[in-house]
C-alpha cells in the first residue's frame, strides 16, 4: 500500500490499517525479543558422557550449538555405533539466536532409485520376515553425513577437522564398553560373529567383550579422517562412496553412485502449534513426530488436565494419543511424494471433532475409528539436545532403525548399515518392527524418504524454554507429549527424563505402561473404561533435555536415568 492511499483512506480503515500493523509489528517483535535474549549457560544432553565431552570441547574452543551438534553426532557414531552413525539419518531441529530463525534439516534416509513398492513381499504377498530388517535391502541412502555437512556449511564457525577431532579420538584411542552397549552386542551377536571386521573391534573369541574392555575402531577412525582431510562430500561422490556402494552391493544391496551422489538434505520449515500459552516447536514430514504431538496437545486443549483426577488424565492423554497416531498411520508420508492435510491436522477445530468423540466414561477401540485396518496386529535411535550461551539451539534425532541397523558393516569403513527401509509401509495395514501400520502415504518408492517418530521438539513459554526429543521408535511421539505436559506443569528437567511413561500408539489398541507408571487402583480404573492394558518388562526411551528459566536465568540439563547419558550444564 502507498503513503499516498493511506493518505486518503477513511479514518476506520486507518485505524484497522493501524491496527493490522500493530499486530504485524508486534508478531516480528516477538521472535526479535527472544533473539536477544541470551542464557549466558550452555547446556548438553546426550546419550553418553563422552558424546556430551566432545560438544562441550567444541563449545569451549568458540563453536557455537551447531559446531557441537556435528561434535556429538560423530561421537555418538563412535561410542553408541548401536542408536546412530554416519550410515544413518535424522532430523535436526535448529533454532538461530541471532535472527530466532527455527528450521528442520531433514537429513532422513531415502529408498534407493532401484527400490520397488513390493520389494519385501514373498510370493504370498506378504512382507517377508526380517527383510526389511536384517538384510542390506533394508538400508536407506544415509543422511547424516550430509546433515555434517549442512550445518558446517551453513550454521557452524569451526571447520569440519576441529569438530570432528573429538570423535576421530575416541574411535582410535578406545573407550570403555558400557552395560547397555553390550546388551546390544550380544543381540547382533551372530551377525556380527559372521563378519570378521565387526567381530575384531566387538567380539572377544566370539562373545561380546567384558564391561570396561577398550573398544578401539581402527577403520571407522580412518574413515573418519578421510572425511575430516576431504570433506564430507567424499561420503556421497569420493574414496568413501567408492567403498560404501561396492561394500553394500557385496553384501546383497542395491545403492549406485548415482543414489549417494544425488542425497541432499532439505531444509524444511518445522511444525508450529500452540497449547495454553505455550509455543510447540517440532518436526515436520517425514517425521511424524510435530503433527502427532501437537494434534494431541490440540485434543488436550479442550480440558483442564491439572484438576482432573488421575484416572481421566491419562484417559485423556491416551485417547488424544490413539487418535493422532491412527491420523499418522492413514496421512502421512515424505512430503516429496504425497500430498498431506497438514493444516488441517495440527488445526484447533479438528482437534474439537476429535474432542467431540471421546467419552469420559468409556475407552474408544481403535477398530471403531475409521482408518487402516490391520491383518494382525518392536528400540534403538539417539537424542541430544543442545542450548549454547547465545540462545542457539539444536534438538537432534538421528537413527540407524534397530540395534546397530541391520547389523552388517561395509567392508573397510566400519560402518553399520542401517535398516530404515522398515520405516516404510511394506504393505498397507500391516504392521512393521515397531507394530505401526501405515497406508499407500507411506508405501516404497524409489528416492522417497521413509516415515519416521522422531520428535526433536523445543517448547517455549513466557516462563522458559524446554528442548527435548528422545529414541524410542513408535514410542517416541507419546514421550515428547508427556515430557511437554510434565514441563508445563512446573517439574525441572531431571524430573521430566525420570517421570513413568504410558503408551498408546492406535493399532496395536493397547494402553502400555511402564512398570510402576500405572497403581492398581488406576489400571483396575482404566480396564473399567474398556482399555486393554499391558505392562511392559521393561522402561522405555531415553529421553534428553534441556531447560531455561527465564526468571532466574536457570540452566538445566538431564539425560534419561534409563540409559548412561549425561546432561551438563557449562
Ligand atoms: O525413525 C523412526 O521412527 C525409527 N527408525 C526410530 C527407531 C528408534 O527410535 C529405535 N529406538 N529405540
Amino acid at each position: 500500500m502507498s503513503g499516498r492511499t493511506l493518505r486518503r483512506a477513511p479514518r476506520l480503515a486507518k485505524c484497522a490499517f493501524a491496527a493490522f500493523a500493530f499486530v504485524i509489528a508486534a508478531c516480528l517483535a516477538a521472535p526479535l525479543l527472544a533473539a536477544e535474549r541470551a542464557p549466558g549457560h550452555a547446556a548438553i544432553a546426550s546419550a553418553h558422557p563422552l558424546a556430551t565431552a566432545a560438544g562441550h570441547e567444541i563449545l569451549a574452543k568458540g563453536g557455537n550449538a551447531f559446531d557441537a551438534a556435528v561434535a556429538v553426532t560423530a561421537a555418538l557414531a563412535v561410542v553408541e555405533p548401536t542408536g546412530s552413525g554416519l550410515t544413518g539419518g535424522g532430523f535436526y531441529l535448529l533454532h538461530r539466536a541471532s535472527d530466532a530463525r527455527d528450521v528442520m534439516i531433514d537429513a532422513r534416509e531415502k529408498a534407493p532409485l532401484a527400490a520397488t513398492r513390493d520389494m519385501f513381499l514373498g510370493p504370498d504377498g506378504n512382507p517377508v520376515p526380517g527383510m526389511s530388517l536384517n538384510t542390506a535391502l533394508g538400508a536407506g541412502i544415509a543422511g547424516e553425513a550430509a546433515a555434517i555437512e549442512h550445518l558446517v556449511k551453513e550454521y557452524g564457525r569451526l571447520p569440519l577437522a576441529v569438530s570432528l577431532a573429538p570423535a576421530i579420538r575416541l574411535a582410535r584411542e578406545g573407550f570403555p564398553l558400557y552395560t547397555r552397549l553390550r546388551a546390544n552386542i550380544e543381540r547382533k551377536r551372530e551377525v556380527f560373529a559372521k563378519q570378521p571386521e565387526v567381530a575384531r573391534v566387538w567380539l572377544r573369541k566370539g562373545e561380546a567383550p567384558a564391561p570396561g574392555t577398550v573398544i578401539r575402531q581402527p577403520q571407522l577412525a580412518h574413515t573418519l579422517e578421510t572425511l575430516a582431510k576431504r570433506g564430507m562430500r567424499d561420503f556421497y561422490e569420493g574414496e568413501t562412496a567408492r567403498k560404501l556402494v561396492a561394500g553394500v552391493r557385496k553384501l546383497g544391496g542395491i545403492w549406485t553412485a548415482e543414489d549417494l551422489a544425488a542425497y541432499r538434505v532439505v531444509e524444511r520449515a518445522p511444525i508450529v502449534g500452540e497449547y495454553r500459552g505455550a509455543r510447540i516447536v517440532s518436526s515436520s514430514p517425514p517425521a511424524s513426530g510435530g503433527i502427532v504431538l501437537v494434534e494431541a496437545l490440540n485434543v488436550l486443549a479442550g480440558y483442564d488436565l491439572a484438576h482432573l483426577d488421575a484416572v481421566t488424565r491419562t484417559h485423556l492423554i491416551i485417547e488424544s494419543m490413539q487418535r493422532a497416531h491412527r491420523d499418522r498411520a492413514v496421512w502421512l508420508g515424505d512430503p516429496d511424494f504425497v500430498t498431506m492435510p497438514v493444516a488441517e491436522l495440527i488445526h484447533p477445530y479438528y482437534a474439537a471433532g476429535l474432542r467431540a468423540s471421546i467419552r469420559l466414561d468409556r475407552a474408544m477401540p481403535s477398530a471403531d475409528l475409521p482408518g487402516v485396518k490391520p491383518a494382525s496386529q518392536g528400540d534403538n535411535t539417539t537424542h541430544f539436545s543442545i542450548l549454547d550461551a547465545e540462545g542457539n539451539r539444536a534438538a537432534v534425532t538421528i537413527t540407524l532403525n534397530f540395534y546397530f541397523g541391520s547389523g552388517l558393516s561395509v567392508p573397510g569403513t566400519g560402518l553399520f548399515l542401517n535398516d530404515e527401509m522398515d520405516d516404510f509401509s511394506s504393505k498397507a495395514g500391516v504392521p512393521n518392527g515397531f507394530n505401526l501400520v501405515g497406508n499407500a502415504a507411506n508405501a516404497i518408492a524409489p528416492g522417497k524418504r521413509m516415515l519416521s517418530s522422531s520428535t526433536p521438539t523445543f517448547i517455549e513459554t513466557p516462563r522458559g524454554l524446554m528442548i527435548a526429543g528422545t529414541p524410542g521408535g513408535s514410542y517416541i511421539t507419546g514421550m515428547v507429549l508427556l515430557a511437554t505436559l510434565d514441563f508445563l506443569d512446573g517439574r525441572n528437567a531431571a524430573q521430566i527424563v525420570a517421570a513413568p511413561r504410558i503408551h498408546h500408539q492406535y493399532l496395536p489398541d493397547v494402553l502400555q505402561y511402564e512398570p510402576g507408571a500405572l497403581t492398581a487402583a488406576d489400571t483396575a480404573a482404566l480396564a473399567k473404561l474398556g482399555y486393554q492394558l499391558r505392562e511392559s518388562k521393561r522402561r522405555w526411551g531415553n529421553l534428553q533435555v534441556v531447560t531455561w528459566d527465564y526468571a532466574s536465568g536457570r540452566v538445566e540439563a538431564a539425560s534419561d536415568p534409563r540409559g548412561e547419558g549425561e546432561g551438563q550444564v557449562y
